[in-house]
């Protein structure tokens, strides 16, 4: 049964939401680095070192077998919440970020001088570097979607250099600094009619709005379970089946091969392939806690809610003189990122910080479009199911007095 978005009820599933920090409530609006963990999850974990611990794939005895079962039973929950077609497709890594890299490096062998490669302008720096590095050692060709003032992509410039040479294009489904929903099903689209690979980066989507890879149709979706009220140190890299075997595996060791002589080694079949040495077996079980607390809820009915919240912060912020939003308004999920005139970001988050609200500043990691926007950082607040109404006007009044008392000066 669906369970009704009431904070009451949802503070009594997280610790964290029921003991006072330096003496305040915690208002927590650091979603978009990571979310906070439900009890269930973190009873998981201990449940696993308490009760299951041993290693996974590997021996013939009732843990490891009972180990086993559970973490494969994640992977089969993760195929169903994203709608995979199978669950080999579902790769476990340490996070979005390794599993960009691990793309990266396995795709090597497909890469040819002179080849292009697109990222548009408004990445995070884990959706760079890979690519930049690869390009460099392959000689190949990285190419950048401009975006417009309201962090859009530049679509028309994009379909005007995607061309036969073009072998991937990597993008993230929602931006991690500005929250603006990048039009990923148009990029797709334009991609297939040059065979071009497409990696979407859906680490600021995956707990708030719903996927269905089948139909989306990349051929790969990336994304970390620490942003889905899951533990950190564990990633997903979904590939489709025929490019996964296609590509050799990036990382070497134990249950990732077939055969190993000194002359030759042989690897095993999806998804071992790519997942050497032993996982972080724990937080991977405790995932299956994490994907059933945003199934009580219904991922649908989080976005409508979180929707909700985001046009009210909105609409109140732009009351206000004195803030800037950076981003499109209407397109967007789940972040705000804004500026107060005349005070750098990171004062304002440590004012913040002696009101109990836990925000981010910074170049959250993409310092090309800070560059873009001409300005050292901003103070960014991102939503998950937890967050209220009363804490968006909370926040309101904070910065109305900042800005009085900048006023003064
Ligand atoms: N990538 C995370 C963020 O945007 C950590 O904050």
């Amino acid at each position: 049964m669906l369970a009704k978005i009431d904070r009451k009820n949802i503070s009594k599933k997280f610790a964290i939401f029921n003991s006072l920090l330096k003496k305040k409530k915690l208002v927590y609006l650091d979603n978009a680095a990571t979310t906070q963990k439900p009890n269930k999850v973190i009873n998981s974990i201990k449940e696993y070192y308490s009760n299951i611990n041993s290693n996974v794939h590997r021996g013939a005895y009732y843990l490891s077998n009972k180990a086993t079962e559970k973490l494969e039973y994640s992977r089969v929950k993760i195929k169903n919440f994203i709608n995979a077609k199978y669950s080999h497709e579902i790769i476990f890594t340490s996070g979005a970020t390794e599993s960009i890299n691990l793309i990266a490096n396995s795709i090597s062998s497909l890469i040819k001088e002179k080849d292009e490669i697109i990222i548009p302008y408004s990445e995070h720096h884990s959706n760079i570097i890979p690519w930049q590095i690869l390009c460099k050692k392959k000689k190949a060709l990285l190419k950048i979607i401009p975006i417009d003032y309201n962090g859009n992509l530049k679509l028309d410039y994009f379909k005007s250099f995607i061309s036969n040479k073009t072998k991937l294009i990597s993008l993230s489904h929602v931006s991690n600094a500005l929250g603006v929903i990048n039009p990923i099903n148009d990029i797709i689209d334009e991609a297939k009619k040059y065979n071009t690979l497409v990696l979407i980066d859906g680490s600021q989507a995956i707990s708030h709005i719903p996927i269905n890879i089948q139909k989306i149709n990349p051929d790969f979706y990336v994304f970390s379970i620490h942003k889905m009220y899951g533990p950190t140190g564990i990633g997903v890299l979904y590939g489709k089946e025929d490019i996964l075997k296609l590509i050799p595996p990036y990382k070497y060791g134990g249950e990732m091969i077939d055969k190993v002589s000194f002359e030759e080694t042989t690897y095993s079949n999806l998804p071992f392939k790519f997942e050497a040495g032993t996982p972080n077996i724990g937080g991977i079980i405790s995932t299956i806690d994490a994907i059933a607390f945003i199934e009580k809820y219904n991922i649908k009915n989080i976005k409508t809610y979180e929707d909700k919240i985001i046009n009210y912060a909105i609409k109140l912020f732009t009351s206000i003189k004195g803030i800037k939003i950076y981003g499109e308004e209407k397109n967007r999920s789940s972040i705000i990122s804004f500026n107060i005139k005349k005070i750098h970001p990171f004062d304002v988050g440590k004012i913040l910080d002696n009101f109990g609200v836990a925000v981010r500043t910074g170049n959250h990691c993409a310092q090309p479009i800070m560059d873009f926007f001409s300005i050292p950082g901003t103070i960014r607040i991102s939503f998950a199911i937890y967050n209220t109404f009363e804490e968006i006007d909370y926040l309101y009044k904070i910065i109305i007095k900042i800005i009085k008392l900048i006023d003064r000066f």
